[in-house]
């Protein structure tokens, strides 16, 4: 099994606070995040409501250059693809149970410029990813079921994510793995150890005081595998 070790660190602004957002965001790249995560929830495909393509324009208007990856929960999700596109993502994900063509979405997602990731729940199995993996340059995994910032890590996803891993590497491609929900220092280390190279954590980022040292004690935490 490869080990990667150009680890992503990608901090979820549905924690940040949305009042300073521009604020939160450029302190959050400061204090070392590699690439922003920007929920999208839309009361349908998940049980919550957060943001959407306008205030992606206003970030990079805010003069945010950094890369930002897009993580889809609506439903149906191609028609909102274009204007995340506009808006200026650089990878946007979607869950192949919000789209009746997983194939084409991702390919609008690549031919309009962006790099295309594939998101799989607690509870969904990985069949769909072996039919697409060509045209896939992320896959994620989720460690929560989606809608919440918050909840607690479910175990078995390290199980998913080494079998993402033997997948990617037999794919001989390029495609980055990553983790999202209840990441924490404590839990990252487990998850580089299973194969993902990129981790969201959102209230383990937020909710700390000091971004920076909460962003370091991961770094630290990924270093000692090394
Ligand atoms: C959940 C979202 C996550 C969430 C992670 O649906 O996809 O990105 O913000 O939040 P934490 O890190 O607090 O579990
Ligand atoms: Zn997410």
């Amino acid at each position: 099994m490869s080990k990667p070790n150009d680890y992503w660190i990608a901090p979820s602004i549905l924690a940040a606070d949305f009042a300073r957002l521009g604020d939160e965001v450029s302190t959050v790249l400061e204090a070392g995040a590699d690439i922003i995560h920007f929920d999208v929830m839309d009361n349908h495909y998940v049980p919550n409501l957060s943001i959407g393509p306008l205030v992606l324009d206003s970030l990079r208007q805010h003069g945010v250059t950094a890369p930002v990856d897009v993580h889809l929960m609506v439903k149906p999700v191609d028609r909102l693809i274009g204007d995340f596109l506009a808006a200026g993502a650089d990878y946007i994900s979607i869950h192949p149970e919000a789209t009746e063509h997983p194939h084409r979405s991702l390919g609008i997602i690549r031919e309009g410029g962006a790099k295309a990731g594939l998101v799989f729940n607690p509870g969904t199995p990985l069949t769909h990813l072996e039919q697409v993996i060509d045209l896939v340059d992320l896959v994620l995994i989720m460690s929560v079921n989606p809608g919440f910032g918050g909840q607690a890590f479910i175990e078995s996803s390290l199980d998913k994510v080494r079998a993402v891993r033997k997948l990617i590497d037999q794919s001989g491609r390029s495609i980055r793995l990553e983790i999202d929900g209840g990441i924490k220092p404590d839990n990252i280390a487990a998850a580089a150890r299973a194969g993902a190279d990129t981790f969201v954590a959102g209230s383990a980022i937020f909710g700390t005081a000091d971004y920076a040292d909460t962003i370091a004690s991961m770094r630290s935490a990924l270093a000692e595998l090394d």
